[in-house]
């Protein structure tokens, strides 16, 4: 099966429901090949729950999540297969305590794409460079920073070869005057052409690296648009009244 080739994701009619509780009412979105859309809202609006449906984290109650023209809620799907297309990094980092940086970073690559060891310790050492890091390879996590944590995050997420990179406000754990190097590093991934969705309340970020930012608002998107227009010209009241006092 193809869809338009240029489609990565499209999400048709999304909903999900935990017991009665209606949580995404009918999400419609389509994702193109180097997209990189930002996803703003209330709390509690939906935003979470969207992004883990994407990676199925979460299983959708109804609707169609197509990825590369696969259906991934077709029962017949390998879904270790298709998270492997999607690196998440999350607001409180996820990595083992136990283990240093580097074994963070090749657990994956050897465990599930069977690398050897040296190889994935090779790319992993290739990809904390580009984010300054290599020389905290063989520490912990508990002896960097936040913002050390979340690059290492990042770059651990990016050892999959993942074909879309999904953050849940990546920087909102963060000491403010460490948001800056991750959103940086953001920049770059995206920059490099990766494919991102972006929950984040940096509406610098949004306006600056954004392709198109949705406003999810109780479980639905009710604006989407590219962000100059997104910014200047919201239609949506709602909207006009959660921007009024982000700025
Ligand atoms: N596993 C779960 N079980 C039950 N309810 C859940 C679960 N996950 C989320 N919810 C509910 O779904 C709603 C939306 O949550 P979600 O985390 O998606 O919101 P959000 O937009 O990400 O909010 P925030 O900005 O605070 O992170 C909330 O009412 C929440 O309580
Ligand atoms: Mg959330």
């Amino acid at each position: 099966m193809t869809t338009n080739n240029d489609v990565l994701i499209k999400v048709e009619g999304l909903k999900k429901s935990f017991g009665s509780n209606e949580v995404l009412k009918g999400i419609d979105a389509e994702i193109h090949k180097g997209d990189v859309m930002v996803v703003i809202g209330a709390s509690g609006s939906g935003k979470s729950t969207f992004l883990r449906c994407l990676n199925l984290l979460e299983e959708p109650t109804d609707g169609k999540i197509i990825v590369d023209g696969v259906d991934i809620n077709d029962k017949n799907i390998d879904i270790n297969l298709h998270r492997r297309k999607m690196g998440m990094v999350f607001q409180q980092f996820n990595l083992f305590p136990h283990m240093t940086v580097l074994k963070n970073m090749i657990l994956g690559p050897v465990k599930l794409l069977k690398k050897s060891k040296e190889e994935a310790a090779k790319e992993a050492m290739e990809l904390l460079e580009r984010v300054g890091l290599a020389d905290r390879a063989n520490d912990y996590p508990s002896q960097l920073s936040g913002g050390q944590k979340q690059r290492v995050a990042i770059v651990r997420a990016l050892c999959m070869n993942p074909e879309v990179m999904l953050f849940d406000e990546p920087t909102s754990a963060l000491d403010p005057e460490m948001v800056g190097e991750v959103l940086e590093v953001m920049k770059r991934l995206a920059k490099d052409g990766m494919t991102m969705v972006v929950v984040t309340h940096e509406m610098g970020f949004a306006r600056e690296v954004g392709t198109k930012v949705v406003f999810v608002d109780k479980g639905v998107i009710v604006e989407q648009a590219p962000p100059q227009e997104f910014f200047t010209n919201p239609k949506n009241e709602r909207l006009k009244e959660f921007l009024s006092k982000v700025f």
